[in-house]
């Protein structure tokens, strides 16, 4: 049986514009309205009405055994229009918050979770030089209100993927192709991140754990090529080195900035926040970048996202941070499947991995499944299943899956226990 360390936190991850409903003045609900952009046809719309649901969310979870909870909130309800702060949404969250703790559920609360507001948007987002100090203000203003009751913060999701989806890809809005905008975002997104450290640090009392997002990937090559070598290097220098390198010496590297200094960026995590899906096989391709991701072969378990499942390279990420001497916390790992038989042979797979890293030496302390229900999968839509729970059509009702008691189970006994490694395991 793999037991974990005492304390040990289990629980869901989620974000505002996934799960709430009627974000509506954000960019991507505005992007969504343009129709065509969301593969499955769907937008946002009312998404899981976690907006009034939370409360009988948050009990469900505390019956299915959670023991914390990681969600969003929604800068665009707090900061409607530059400088002007909607307290209404201010308590709202605050609600959100007391019920958490009313069901025993630690927050882990994230800051920005891929929204923009439509005054920021239309600024220029990440792109304008004012981004930084913008999100900050935000931030500081959060955890002044927030205060005590949040003792985990996180303050930009996923960084790399920002730039990457929103301005290289074209695959969130504003859906451009321009690496220099890309490379600019990353810097500002960078920046901002140290920017918001500091500011929560300064607003909340109370000595809260601070910490970023990042969507690490472990990156192999797709041959010995020298080629390929080359472009799987430059792509796990982008995703992984710059952020934690950024983070670590305070400064904006390659690709995004040649090594100069960021006032205030040095040290600016008391914990790491570690998502992880799956894996990159990077070959040598044509510009702009000089790379291109090769698919899973025909052998490979896949999910319906066409991601490879690999919990060789989860254990390879997490190995990774140990150097860097900081609580992990994993705050994304999930499979869109619509085989709930597939979760839980994915979930017990990647919790090996997670013991495995504890073992040796790497300072895990929670695991936060993505994710609690079915929800708006970006640029995707409804049709991706991530959730342990499905929800009906029509009444929205919360209908837990086999792998929601599953992860009962092992959050229960804070342990897999040898009769699901066995059954699951391998
Ligand atoms: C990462 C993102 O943070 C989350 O919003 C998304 O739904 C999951 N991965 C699955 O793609």
């Amino acid at each position: 049986m793999l037991k974990f360390p005492d304390g040990f936190y289990w629980g869901c991850a989620t974000s505002s514009h996934q799960v709430e409903g009627n974000n509506r003045n954000n960019q991507w609900w505005a992007w969504e309205q343009e129709g065509g952009n969301v593969r499955d046809g769907t937008t946002s719309g009312p998404a899981c009405d976690h907006y009034n649901r939370f409360d009988d969310d948050f009990a469900l979870a505390e019956e299915l055994g959670h023991s914390a909870h990681r969600l969003s909130i929604e800068w665009s309800r707090i900061e409607p229009e530059e400088g002007r702060w909607d307290e209404k949404e201010v308590e709202h969250y605050r609600r959100v918050i007391e019920s958490l703790h009313r069901h025993g559920l630690t927050p882990f609360v994230t800051l920005h979770h891929f929204t923009n507001p439509l005054w920021f948007e239309q600024q220029g987002g990440w792109t304008s030089p004012r981004a930084p100090d913008l999100i900050a203000r935000y931030a500081g203003y959060m955890a002044k209100q927030l205060g005590e009751a949040v003792p985990f913060w996180l303050t930009i999701n996923e960084p790399s993927v920002v730039p990457a989806a929103c301005y290289l890809a074209g695959m969130h809005p504003p859906a451009k192709r321009d690496m220099g905008l890309a490379m600019q975002a990353a810097r500002h997104i960078l920046i901002a991140h140290g920017k918001m450290y500091q500011a929560v640090r300064e607003a909340a009392p109370h000595d809260p754990q601070v910490g970023p997002v990042l969507n690490m990937i472990y990156v192999e090559p797709a041959s010995d090529s020298e080629e390929d070598r080359q472009a799987a290097q430059l792509f796990d220098q982008y995703w992984n080195s710059y952020w934690l390198e950024g983070i670590r010496d305070g400064v904006v590297g390659p690709p995004a900035g040649g090594g100069e200094e960021a006032p205030g960026l040095k040290g600016t995590w008391d914990i790491i926040g570690l998502n992880n899906y799956s894996r990159s096989v990077i070959a040598a391709g044509p510009p702009p970048m000089g790379l291109r991701q090769v698919p899973p072969g025909p052998d490979a378990e896949t999910s319906t996202m066409g991601w490879e499942v690999y919990p060789e390279g989860f254990y390879r990420v997490q190995a990774r941070l140990k150097p860097y001497g900081k609580p992990v916390y994993i705050t994304e790992n999930g499979i869109g499947t619509d085989d709930d038989k597939q979760r839980q042979r994915y979930i017990v797979r990647h919790l090996r991995q997670v013991h495995r890293a504890i073992s040796e030496g790497v300072d895990v302390r929670g695991y936060l499944h993505w994710s609690f229900q079915d929800n708006f999968e970006w640029a995707e839509g409804f049709r991706q299943k991530f959730g342990l729970i499905a929800m009906e059509e029509g009444t929205r009702n919360r209908l837990p899956r086999p792998s929601a008691y599953l992860f009962r189970d092992i959050a229960r006994a804070n342990a897999v226990s040898d009769e699901l490694l066995g059954r699951w395991g391998e």
